[in-house]
């Protein structure tokens, strides 16, 4: 992580505790064992789920930065979407790519030759389930897997958690909103 990219996440976090959050961005230690977890898996290809102002996606990014690798992050909301691309602009890494538009519909532009190494889902919590099933056929066998708020939103994501502990191997982490952290198998059927 370089100095530029640290100052504007340590910028928006002062934003983010004076404005109560009201983009709904990761905790800090969340950021931080993200960017433990891309310094050590060293994804080439990383897919966020759910941009907001890009606090999680500079973490992502800004690691992935020092050894090549890249972030496709993608985002709903056309009023957060400047936001994000201003955290981008200023933090002048050029590995993100933002695209707008609705997940898990816009998965089906995506090229078939996509392969997706990690995986951080932080979008409608109903739709978890969604996002994993359409993303497997991109996922590489191993590719990493972070769910965001499993905890806090646990209503919402039973299904996503019985089926990812089912065919997977994963676990929860009761790290800040909880994350549930899955290596992914991939099988032939
Ligand atoms: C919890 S916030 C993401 C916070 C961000 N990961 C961060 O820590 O900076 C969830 C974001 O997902 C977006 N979103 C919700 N459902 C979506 C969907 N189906 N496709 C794309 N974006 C979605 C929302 O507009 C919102 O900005």
């Amino acid at each position: 992580m370089n100095q530029l990219v640290l100052n504007i996440l340590e910028k928006l976090e002062k934003l983010k505790q004076q404005g109560g959050n009201e983009y709904w961005n990761i905790e800090w230690d969340t950021g931080k064992f993200l960017s433990q977890l891309v310094t050590i898996h060293k994804p080439m290809v990383i897919l966020e789920i759910g941009t907001s102002t890009g606090f999680s996606g500079l973490w992502l990014a800004g690691t992935a930065d020092q050894y090549g690798g890249r972030l496709i992050t993608i985002e709903s909301s056309k009023k957060r979407l400047p936001l994000a691309k201003d955290s981008f602009g200023l933090s002048k890494l050029e590995n993100i790519e933002l695209i707008f538009a609705h997940a898990p519909e816009c998965f089906e532009q995506f090229d078939e030759s996509l392969v997706v190494d990690m995986m951080f889902i932080d979008a409608s919590k109903r739709d978890y389930i969604k996002f994993y099933n359409k993303m497997k056929p991109f996922l590489s066998d191993g590719a990493v897997i972070i769910a965001d708020n499993v905890i806090s939103h646990s209503e919402f994501v039973g299904d996503y958690l019985d089926l990812v502990r089912k065919e997977n191997d994963s676990v929860l982490l009761d790290i800040d909103q909880g994350l549930e952290f899955t290596i992914y198998k991939k099988t032939t059927n």
